[in-house]
């Protein structure tokens, strides 16, 4: 999905070429988010002392990009600028073909007098175009953005007065605007400043300055319209020095840098220092202060945009010895998985605590029903959970994917508990399934693995489910945090039952040994590798089982689509007969997960309806299983947990058969074309 960036330096001297340098490692910290196209805009050296702005845009990866600046003669790299900002975007196609004219930064015109960075989509944008076409603006693009930089410029050239400031601009720009976005403004005619502002997808703005930044708040500014009034006031209120509602008011022409980003990864090694914008504010750099503007205060609205500290560190969201980050992020399972349940259960006391729910926990025991709703991996982490979940609170719980949900217009009620399951936290479909449950009453739940996202902050209560920064776009160890998540919450909810203690105990016990049994399966990988390389050349894999493995299924035929390209599809072992036996022949490569559990014996039945047809399963069974064994083509044995943990490490040699068939087939494990890591867009 797009991602972007921005660098503001005030009263810091920098060159060019480390601008430069500053802007396209931000990009590259975005890469994981998946693109197709980069660019970027930065003041040239001016023309009869106005200023002018330089763009770079190019199809492809931002090396390419990076390249490309460095082939341009027309511009000074070893220029000092004492005071700049520049902006940087990766663009993932959703409105025109990915190419340099589509790419980011969109412009108003050939001089470039606005330019800006957009990620979401405008759904008015035909309207708008076709106003500002009839006003006589030319469009070179097929974005829906680049109405955004023209609309501002036609405000811009029909202002009422002689002065109008960048952010009252661009609040006038932002109430035409229908859709989702965050938005990055840059103007020659207000050199320095940055505008920057929200509705649906995430901004937020990371300060480094010569002090220590604690708890500081940038009180929100209302009440400013269109009027000459206001505008006389915003003149006046921008001359004022040592103003109280801006940050740094009391260090006044103190140097500092801002830096705009559209997730933490791009700002972390610079500063944890950060503000998240929420919906509707617009966010002013005005001689190094940054201000917060709001068209008019919401009911029971925060004041105050605070200062907050981010916990991440660079080192977690590098690749280290790894080839691949997915490939790294398998491998951390064991410690991820762990760092879900650290401070949760008590395993002396078989105790569980999960402090993000306890001031709602009555009300969600008096619940009716439990819906459970994701996209993707969230979702099957909620189908991989359902059936414990079902049996330790003892309540109807549904599974929904996040987008047909919606289209159902499904009836949800006041009793209703909905859970909303998200790495990112910032999924589209499942922000919009969430707003739709809260205007009908049910209390909502959080299941992220994002601190601030905005399913974080939208929800009545939830579980960060700590499996630390997910950079590869297929989802790995937020699958087995979000699977470990949902089960300690059953276990919760079955705190009370007397008849479920030697059950409760059994899986605490269970999740106790885990990291140690993950690691078990971890040590398998080089036996697994040999086995994909018998498979990489084909077309096709099928992954079958049942019950508590169904899930797990799902969910590695959908890593092996995502990164190998292959054809793959999860089936219901028990729905073999009804269709799918029609595939199997000696050519089909199939796995099947036969694990000891209840489906066992049904699950033979199926092996017996495969190789009658002779077909040679790769079977995922339980360690010294003798009845498997002569049965399959080959077996890839696990240790046995109990049955409904069982999925947990199941799924994981599913993640390493596709991350070997990708690198075999000679994929971008982390990049897969067409995928976005955050799909902010529905
Ligand atoms: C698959 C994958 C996607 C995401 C889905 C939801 O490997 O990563 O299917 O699971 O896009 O994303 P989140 O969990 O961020 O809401």
């Amino acid at each position: 999905m797009c991602g972007i960036f921005g660098y503001l330096n005030y009263r810091v001297p920098r060159t060019r070429k480390e601008i430069f340098l500053t802007l396209i490692k931000g990009l590259q910290r975005l890469e994981y988010r998946g693109y197709d196209s980069a660019g970027i805009a930065v003041d040239g050296p001016g023309k009869d002392q106005t200023a002018d702005i330089r763009l770079f845009k190019k199809k492809g990866k931002v090396k390419a990009l990076d390249e490309e600046i460095y082939k341009s003669d027309s511009i000074d790299l070893n220029a000092e600028l004492d005071t700049h900002f520049g902006i940087a975007h990766t663009r993932w196609a959703t409105h025109g073909e990915p190419s340099a004219v589509n790419s980011h930064p969109q412009r108003s015109d050939k001089n470039n007098e606005f330019v800006v960075i957009h990620n979401g989509i405008i759904t008015n944008y035909k309207e708008l175009k076709k106003y500002l076409v009839s006003k006589g603006y030319e469009f070179e693009s097929d974005t829906d953005t680049e109405v955004i930089p023209k609309l501002t410029k036609y405000l811009y050239d029909n202002r009422e007065s002689d002065y109008v400031s960048f952010s009252t601009l661009v609040e006038r720009v932002i109430k035409q605007l229908e859709g989702a976005f965050a938005l990055v403004f840059k103007s020659v005619h207000f050199p320095g400043e940055a505008v920057a502002t929200r509705r649906g997808s995430p901004l937020l703005i990371g300060v480094r300055c010569q002090y220590e930044l604690s708890t500081e708040q940038i009180p929100v500014q209302y009440n400013r319209g269109d009027s000459r009034k206001d505008e006389l006031q915003e003149k006046n209120f921008r001359n004022r020095v040592g103003s109280t509602n801006a940050l740094h008011s009391v260090h006044d022409r103190m140097a500092v840098e801002f830096y705009f980003a559209s997730d933490a990864s791009a700002i972390i090694e610079h500063t944890n220092k950060v503000i998240y914008l929420e919906d509707d504010d617009v966010a002013v750099v005005m001689e190094g202060k940054l201000y917060v503007h709001r068209i008019k205060p919401k009911a029971g609205e925060d004041p105050v945009r605070a200062i907050q500290t981010l916990q991440i560190e660079l080192q977690q969201i590098m690749k280290g010895k790894f080839k691949a980050f997915m490939q790294k992020e398998i491998f951390e399972q064991p410690e991820s998985v762990f760092n879900t349940m650290r401070g949760r259960i008590c395993f002396e006391s078989n105790k569980v605590l999960l402090g993000g729910l306890s001031d709602h926990l009555k009300e969600i025991k008096r619940c009716r029903r439990l819906i459970m709703i994701g996209c993707g991996t969230s979702y099957h982490a909620g189908l991989a959970t359902r059936q414990i979940l079902e049996e330790l609170t003892e309540l109807p719980v549904m599974v929904e994917l996040a987008s047909d949900f919606l289209d159902r217009i499904t009836p949800v009620f006041r009793d209703d508990v909905c859970f909303f399951i998200s790495q990112s936290g910032e999924t589209a479909d499942t922000l919009m399934a969430l707003r739709y449950c809260k205007q009908r009453g049910a209390l909502t739940v959080g299941i992220t693995n994002t601190v601030g996202s905005s399913i974080c902050r939208e929800t009545d209560c939830g579980v960060h489910i700590n499996a630390g920064p997910e950079v590869g776009v297929a989802s790995t160890k937020a699958y087995t945090s979000q699977f470990v998540s949902l089960i300690m919450f059953g276990l919760i909810m079955s705190e009370d039952r007397l008849s479920l203690q030697s059950r409760r105990l059994e899986i605490i016990n269970g999740l106790q040994k885990l990291p140690e049994l993950i690691k078990e399966v971890l040590a398998l990988d080089d036996k697994i590798k040999g086995i994909t390389e018998e498979l990489h050349h084909q077309r096709s894999l099928l992954v079958m089982g049942r019950g508590y493995n169904y899930a797990t299924c799902l969910e590695g035929a959908l890593k092996i689509k995502e990164i190998t390209y292959m054809h793959s599809e999860g089936i219901m072992a028990g729905e073999l007969k009804h269709g799918p036996l029609a595939l199997i022949d000696k050519h089909m490569p199939v796995i099947m997960i036969m694990m000891r559990d209840a489906c066992y014996n049904k699950c033979q039945n199926a092996l017996q309806q495969v190789t009658a047809r002779q077909g040679r399963p790769i079977i995922l069974c339980c360690q010294d299983d003798p009845e498997i064994s002569t049965m399959a083509y080959k077996t890839i044995e696990l240790p046995q947990t109990v049955d409904c943990l069982q999925g947990i490490l199941s799924v994981i040699p599913l993640q390493l058969v596709s991350f070997h068939l990708a690198v075999l087939r000679g994929y971008d494990v982390d990049f897969p074309r067409n995928l976005a890591k955050s799909v902010t867009v529905e």
